[in-house]
């Protein structure tokens, strides 16, 4: 499942707006990805094409950016992005358990979106929060010892 990306006047205009301020000062490729990311949910190629223009930049080179750096995406993600730890302290404490409940749940595999553009699965690495274990995030929210049960509840209230 694939979620389209809408490329309106107005989001365009938000773009040209965030590049023409981050011109006025040195490095202005990260905080203009950063505000793509914002205004579009992701940064697909024709909105690099866009960047690379007005920067003065290869597409090479932001394409690069994009694909190395996690906060960055080429494909449009969810409202709501529910990250399961897979890291070492939180798998052994059954988190692939939680994670396999969420792709049931919401019918998406790892790294999907689904089609009314709410959720994104992800599955993470350690996010430094093992005390925890296991935990999955959503959004900037973190929730920690939790259990499938537990879990599935937590899905309800989000829905
Ligand atoms: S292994 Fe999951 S938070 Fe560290």
């Amino acid at each position: 499942m694939s979620v389209q990306i809408q490329i309106t006047d107005e989001k365009l205009h938000k773009l040209y707006a965030a590049m023409d301020k981050h011109k006025t000062k040195p490095g202005p490729l990260m905080p203009t990805l950063h505000d793509a990311q914002k205004i579009f949910g992701c940064v697909p190629l024709e909105i690099q094409k866009m960047i690379a223009t007005e920067l003065k930049e290869s597409i090479a080179k932001i394409n690069g950016v994009v694909t190395f750096y996690g906060q960055f995406s080429i494909v449009p993600k969810g409202e709501k992005i529910i990250g399961v730890c897979l890291g070492t302290a939180c798998y052994v404490r059954g988190s692939q358990g939680i994670l396999d409940a969420f792709a049931d749940d919401l019918k998406l595999k790892v790294g999907e979106t689904s089609e009314d553009g709410k959720f994104t699965l992800q599955a993470t690495r350690c996010i430094g929060a093992c005390g925890l274990a296991p935990v999955f995030t959503v959004n900037e929210t973190v929730y920690g010892n939790v259990s499938v049960q537990k879990a599935k509840e937590i899905m309800k209230t989000i829905r």
